[in-house]
């Protein structure tokens, strides 16, 4: 009995992938039973480790620490500084320049000094206010501005560089410019930074982290305690959320709790305070960008110069690669003949800028978006006009980078689709009509492209594995090494497997992600974790099954196509057995039922230095269009309706993905709206709770907004069921949003570019609205 192929994949009619099936966690989260670090049963005689660090300080050299009183606090069991880190003081990934604990200077404003270890968590942090820390200010760098006077970067510029685009500017008909500000945001994960770590026999140390990247914490835990990465083994099974934000930013919270179980012998856990959270730990990086663009009069794009000068704080973290990713962005989905686009990172003293969601990206597209409304508002033609005449085509498809766009056809008729279905046009034409009626408010309407890059750009870390059983009663252990943050990568890979052993997801065990396990992961990001893991976990399953198919054939003298693996049964031939008895005839065979998989994407050959190769796999599409009311009296801003259009090949999990592409664009609202860091002038955060940090809620989801997926012919390489990365690409779904508050704004004053920066809060609008008629009446 063989089962008929499935025309378009050629694989066996699918019964576990491409199915709308809930996240394997959902009933636990809305029921509250699922297991955070914060949950988990502490082992008796537990400490609780708070960091303590000066509130008045930004950056200054140390004069004095006087610890006395933190010391004889109730409660207190062991005060921790510099010189209390048995190993290495940093927990940096890379780049040596994290120090764990300050010595000798404060860099910035929450840098931890010390850390107090104490019985109970409330009284670590009543004595970690006793402190008294003397330290001679230093004037902090803290704006671009300041930075570029200075003239400090944490890395050297870096830059794509096609043709000549001062020759390019020369032959153009009509030359724009200008400058823009793209805001910054915080993570807000809605569980905060937490570590436990518990002792183990001869010097072992098991870390319970929150953490993206439990590699990096075993390593960083090994580096601090001066251990060989063989005796630490680090844990999680699931985050409250991570965006980024737990990529790098988790190693000190593990750092500082192993070293007080080490120096104190007793389980210690670290869980930060919310405010101390949004003050001590990265975000996303903030940048001004200048731009200059040459078109020929039509609004055709002939030469562009961005440079991207962006704040990466006192350290180097994932600067890198954020501010790399800026550069593979900064073209959208746009043709740009002759082009330089520069990269500067500057180093400020203010908390280390890190990953979120898109890593860089965003704030590139953002970019690009802005100098096609520039061209369309100067020309006085629609934008998305202008949008559709520099998009990649078949002669025109190779990036800055030397990428070409090979599917350019998908994002032509994923645009097609969502301009039809939008209704754009009619509803161009019912806002201008709106707009010439109401003098106070204002409607804006815009259609943008997302276009992303799947792969990290550091080649090494695409890579993967995973680690299957099957045990003798047919269940299946399954083990990778990506890690689940909410965004369904645990099911999506279950799926995966369940599919390879034609068994129901109820037969696949789903395990925490340990570095014992699997081992020298890379971090669950660059959304590629469902490419990576569930590649990797199909292979193991698959190298299973083989070898019972092999034994099946042997021990029934059939050939292959005999054996089909289907409904929880294996059949062979006419008789049908369950994988429980099949299993148990190969374990008394001696046949191995244990295999780790291994993945390494194919095809990537970037090479940094050069600038030179592929550094994506494929890329991954979408579509916005939203249409937002602004009031000009008050700039207050409503999104009325915003149509989605996201091409995620041939969806595992449409349901998940359908929840990914949701989540991405609200906070991408989010971070182009509300989400405002304000520093102060001596350098501190004064946006570090709900209360002055504004998140969008469930109440801020458009009222009427549709999302669809695309339907296509699937990814065009040989991904997991030729599906595509959905992680970050919705976030910059948002950029919508954000162009049609700048539609809005330029109804004002046709021909005019207005001013607007991000976030376009009520505030931002307002400037840009009064900005707009001053220049009318001048
Ligand atoms: N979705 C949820 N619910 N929570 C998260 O923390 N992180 C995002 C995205 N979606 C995140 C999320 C980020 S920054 C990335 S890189 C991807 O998920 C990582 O997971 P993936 O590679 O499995 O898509
Ligand atoms: Mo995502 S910013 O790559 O963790």
């Amino acid at each position: 009995m063989t089962a008929p192929l499935d025309q378009t994949t050629h694989e066996l009619p699918l019964k576990q992938v491409r199915k709308a099936l809930p996240h394997d966690s959902a009933e636990k989260h809305v029921s509250g039973t699922a297991t955070y670090i914060d949950d988990m049963a502490e082992p008796v005689g537990t400490l609780h480790v708070v960091p303590g660090w000066e509130r008045r300080a930004t950056r200054g050299r140390i004069q004095s620490i006087d610890l006395e009183d933190v010391r004889n606090a109730p409660g207190v069991v062991a005060v921790l500084t510099a010189e209390d880190v048995p190993g290495t003081n940093d927990c940096s990934s890379a780049f040596g320049d994290d120090p764990v604990l300050a010595s000798g200077e404060v860099l910035f404003f929450g840098q931890v000094i010390f850390a107090v270890v104490a019985e109970t968590r409330e009284a670590a942090r009543r004595a970690a206010l006793l402190a008294k820390i003397d330290i001679s200010p230093i004037t902090p760098i803290l704006t671009v501005e300041d930075a570029e006077d200075a003239d400090t970067t944490v890395l050297p510029d870096y830059q794509f560089r096609r043709g000549s685009p001062e020759t390019g500017m020369t032959a153009s008909t009509s030359l724009l410019d200008g400058s823009m500000r793209i805001g910054g945001q915080e993570h807000f994960y809605l569980e905060g930074q937490v570590a436990m770590a518990q002792p183990q026999e001869d010097g072992g140390m098991l870390v319970y982290s929150s953490t993206q990247h439990p590699t990096e914490i075993q390593h960083t835990v090994a580096k601090v305690l001066g251990v060989p990465d063989a005796r630490i083994t680090a844990e999680v099974r699931r985050m409250g959320g991570g965006f980024g934000g737990k990529e790098s930013q988790a190693n000190q919270w593990a750092a500082l709790a192993s070293i007080a179980a080490q120096i104190t012998g007793k389980s210690c856990k670290l869980r930060l305070d919310r405010d101390d959270d949004m003050i001590m730990t990265g975000k996303r990086h903030d940048f001004r960008v200048d731009w200059k663009v040459g078109h020929d009069g039509t609004g055709k794009i002939r030469a562009v110069e961005m440079e991207f000068l962006s704040r990466c704080g006192y350290s180097v973290d994932l600067s890198l690669g954020v501010n790399d990713r800026t550069l593979f962005h900064a073209d959208s989905s746009y043709f740009y003949p002759d082009a330089q686009i520069r990269s500067r990172r500057l180093r400020t003293d203010t908390c280390s800028n890190t990953a979120f969601r898109g890593f860089g990206g965003p704030q590139g597209m953002l970019a690009a978006e802005r100098m096609i409304d520039a061209i369309a508002i100067s020309v006085g033609k629609d934008p998305l006009e202008i949008r559709k005449l520099n998009f990649y085509d078949g002669e025109q498809n190779l990036t800055p980078f030397g990428m070409p766009v090979e599917e350019y056809e998908v994002m032509h008729d994923l645009i097609a689709q969502l301009e039809e279905s939008s209704s754009y046009w009619d509803r161009r034409e019912a806002i201008t009509a709106f707009n010439a009626e109401n003098a106070v408010l204002k409607k804006g309407l815009a259609l943008t492209p997302v276009k992303f890059g799947i792969s990290f750009t550091l080649k090494h870390l695409n890579q993967a594995g995973a680690l299957v059983h099957l045990y003798t009663d047919g269940s299946i252990h399954l083990n990778h090494g990506g890690t689940e943050m909410g965004q369904g990568l645990y099911q999506k890979v279950a799926q995966v497997v369940a599919e390879e052993f034609g068994v129901t997801l109820d037969k696949v065990h789903i395990t925490a992600t340990n570095t014992s396990k699997v081992p020298n992961t890379g971090p669950t990001a660059a959304s590629s974790g469902t490419d990576l893991n569930a590649m990797a976990a199909k292979l193991a399953a698959k190298e299973i099954r083989n070898r019972l198919t092999t034994f099946l054939c042997e021990q029934h003298q059939c050939g292959e196509e005999a054996i089909h693996f289907g409904d929880n049964k294996v059949l062979i031939g006419e008789q049908s057995f369950t994988l429980a008895e099949i299993a148990k005839q190969a374990h008394m065979a001696r046949i191995q039922m244990s295999h780790a998989g291994f993945y390494a994407t194919p095809g990537i050959t970037w090479d940094r230095d050069s600038a030179t190769g592929r550094p994506f796999y494929y890329f991954a599409f979408g579509g916005a269009c939203a249409e937002v009311t602004i009031d000009t009296m008050t700039g207050e801003m409503t999104v009325d309706r915003v149509d989605i259009l996201h091409d995620v090949g041939h969806s595992l999990n449409p349901a998940i993905d359908l929840g990914q592409i949701e989540g991405g664009f609200v906070q991408g609202m989010g971070w182009l709206t509300t989400e405002e860091l304000i520093w102060d002038e001596a350098g501190r955060l004064r946006t570090h709770a709900p209360s002055t940090y504004k998140i969008p809620t469930a109440s801020d989801i458009p009222e009427d907004f549709t999302v669809n997926l695309y339907e296509g012919s699937g990814n065009p390489q040989a991904t997991v069921y030729r599906s595509k990365a959905v992680g970050e690409p919705p976030v910059m779904l948002a950029n919508a949003v954000f162009c049609a508050i700048t539609d809005a704004v330029a109804s004002l004053n046709p021909g005019e570019v207005p001013t607007l920066d991000a976030p376009a809060t009520p505030e931002a609008i307002m400037k840009a609205v009064q900005d707009m008629r001053r220049r009318r009446a001048t």
